[in-house]
């Protein structure tokens, strides 16, 4: 079934465009026009891709778009799902298994999160060297074909998140003046928000930023032998951690003031994917 579903989304994907792209981004909140940015783009909305889940966020419209962002063949996955809209986590990475079966070798992930690590004030760019799934949800369980344990798979422990990878991005954005730190993301479903009780436990776990995404899109790229690099904005203290209490408000606009460096960096990590 699942074969079959991803054969026909192909289709419908290969029926506008033969592009062949190396590198997906899924790209947070707010960074979804970074598509307008791309050559030769090629949009392709949810609706006309079958299996595709759709975003049920009003606004949030999900679509693919192939093009060439400095010269990478790209493809953007805007409008990413939440395992919080209701959709089973299996579905929430049928994207990602669209793009690798389109030819992309490596994933680009952004998510905005909260703060856990007090030296992380709203507007820092963290690399994610690793995770904690705390929603205990894992897109590879159930009837997905294929192997599903490493065991199968040979190495035991292949990395989440590419080492080398990340270096590269790290030196690039240095040299155009951004300052980045590293850490480790905590999964938590949403839709509300933590307590103070919840981000002291995790900060306990060894978490340094905490949001809704990216868990689910990282283990199903990694299965599928992706190359993988994620980046979180912190958009606000974790619950307790500020003075202030949390407010979406300020999450969204804090968004919005770091949207430039993010943008910035995105562009500097397309930079370090070899055409
Ligand atoms: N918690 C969870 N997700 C988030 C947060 C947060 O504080 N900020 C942005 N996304």
């Amino acid at each position: 079934m699942e074969a079959t579903a991803l054969t026909d989304a192909v289709d419908a994907v290969r029926a506008r465009t033969d592009q062949t792209p190396t590198l997906a981004l899924v790209l947070g909140s707010g960074l979804g026009d970074l598509a307008d940015a791309a050559d030769d783009a090629v949009r392709i909305p949810a609706s006309a891709i079958p299996h595709y889940p759709e975003s049920t966020v009003a606004g949030h419209h999900g679509q693919l778009v192939l093009g060439q962002l400095d010269g990478v063949p790209v493809v953007f996955i805007q409008g990413r799902v939440h395992f919080y809209e209701g959709y089973p986590v299996t579905r929430l990475t049928f994207p990602v298994r669209l793009v690798h079966a389109l030819g992309a070798e490596r994933l680009l992930v952004t998510n905005s999160a909260g703060g856990i690590n007090r030296q992380f004030d709203p507007g820092t760019l963290m690399f994610i060297t690793d995770h904690i799934n705390f929603a205990f949800a894992n897109p590879l369980a159930g009837r997905v074909p294929g192997p599903r344990t490493p065991r199968h798979e040979g190495a035991l422990h292949r990395p989440y998140y590419d080492a080398a990878w990340t270096r590269r991005a790290e030196a690039k954005a240095r040299a155009i003046g951004l300052d980045t730190k590293r850490g480790t993301y905590i999964w938590t479903t949403g839709p509300s928000y933590e307590t103070p009780a919840e981000i002291r436990a995790f900060a306990r776990l060894g978490a340094d930023a905490v949001g809704m995404s990216t868990v689910p899109e990282v283990i199903q790229a990694q299965r599928l032998g992706m190359r993988v690099l994620g980046v979180s904005t912190i958009t606000n203290p974790a619950a307790g951690i500020g003075a202030e209490p949390l407010d979406h408000d300020d999450v969204l606009q804090v968004g919005q003031q770091v949207r430039a460096d993010l943008r910035r960096l995105v562009r500097a990590i397309v930079g370090t994917v070899d055409a």
